[in-house]
């Protein structure tokens, strides 16, 4: 049995708990936000024990935890991974990992130096429309890819705590918040591109817009996130790959494979009972994070490091973003 201190109580939070509630092997025995609200009213279905001082849940040696699970504001991933790693403890950081790559580097020795596991929550690679890209790609399925098309709609987040999301030095902007996703799942998809060609729009709330080409030999792949939507405009993820024989196209909704040489069908995926996800945010079913922690925490049990999101390799996710910020705000191509 994997015990669970959680560090946020806030949407992700919510997530989390949920997800924790639908896993035999996983006990959320702690929940820690500066409202105490919150947190009692994730701990109460989970019978868990409520702090208003993360410090004072990392220190309670009753809690015998085996797992620190951070879904904190962004800003604050760096300062308690340190203080969880430290103390001996395996993480689940949500993602973004981090803002900047010393951040990742000093969390990535301090997990090292500590032997205990990591795992950033990419998860899109958990996501079941996702995973059925990959594994098409890497089947080959459908022949070579020879482009790929990503993109991130929402209205502007205002749900945030203290709204941290909207003050770029606490979120990242629109491009760490959300776009970084897409670039996780391309360099996940395709590895790492050569270079990268963003062109953006920068606002009181950070990078709100951007679009980036990544560069791959032989390959057109575009990525493009806004969070400068109307409230009215719903939130929307979706994906057009296109490969030798099919265009496989996710609409946010439905999963349709187009083969050049027959009819459209649509994919229907099975899906685990994940309903009930948070009570704000954007998205509602707890399919990619239930298959996310459900991951980690068999990981966890079987004392294996996880492999589909590395540190490693969400720190990459973290440099190739900065790349793309830094071809918005100079205008040329970023070689990575
Ligand atoms: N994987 C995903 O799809 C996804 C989606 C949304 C958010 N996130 C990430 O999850 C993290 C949290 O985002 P959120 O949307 O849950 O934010 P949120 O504002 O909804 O929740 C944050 C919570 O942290 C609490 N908090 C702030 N400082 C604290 C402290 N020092 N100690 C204890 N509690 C504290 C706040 O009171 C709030 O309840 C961010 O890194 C965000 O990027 C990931």
């Amino acid at each position: 049995m994997i015990r669970v201190g959680l560090i946020g109580a806030g949407f992700m939070g919510s997530m989390h708990s949920n997800v924790y509630g639908l896993i035999p092997d996983a006990k959320l025995v702690a929940v820690c936000d500066l409202d105490r609200k919150r947190a009692e009213e994730l701990a109460q279905s989970h019978g868990a024990k409520v702090y208003t001082d993360a410090d004072e849940l990392l220190h309670d040696d009753a809690l015998n935890l085996d797992l620190v699970d951070i879904c904190l504001p962004t800003l604050l991933h760096t300062e308690y991974a340190l203080k969880a790693a430290k103390l001996g403890f395996n993480i689940l950081c949500e993602k973004p990992f981090t803002l900047d790559l010393e951040s990742a580097d000093q969390i990535i020795a301090a997990t090292e130096e500590a032997q205990v596991e990591i795992m950033v929550g990419q998860c899109i690679r958990f996501w079941p429309e996702y995973q059925y890209l990959k594994e098409a790609v890497e089947k080959k399925t459908f022949g070579e890819v020879q482009g790929a098309w990503f993109s991130r709609l929402s209205p502007l987040p205002t749900w945030g705590w203290e709204n941290w999301l909207l003050d770029p030095a606490r979120s990242g902007g629109a491009a760490f918040d959300m776009h970084i996703h897409d670039t996780d799942f391309i360099l996940y998809l395709l590895g790492k591109p050569q270079a990268v060609t963003s062109r953006g729009v920068i606002d009181q709330y950070g990078m709100s817009h951007i679009s980036t080409q990544y560069q791959y030999d032989d390959l057109m792949v575009v990525g493009e996130c806004g969070w400068n939507y109307p409230q009215s405009f719903p939130f929307k993820m979706q994906y057009r790959v296109i490969c030798q024989q099919a265009v496989i196209s996710f609409d946010g909704t439905d999963l349709v494979v187009y083969p050049y040489d027959a009819d459209a069908y649509k994919v229907e995926l099975a899906k685990e009972a994940t309903e009930g996800g948070a009570s704000s945010g954007n998205i509602s079913d707890l399919g990619g994070y239930f298959n996310e922690i459900k991951y980690y925490i068999d990981c966890l049990s079987q004392n294996q490091s996880p492999q589909t999101v590395t540190a490693e390799s969400a720190k990459q996710s973290v440099a190739v973003t900065l790349a793309e910020l830094e071809s918005v705000k100079t205008g040329i191509t970023i070689i990575l």
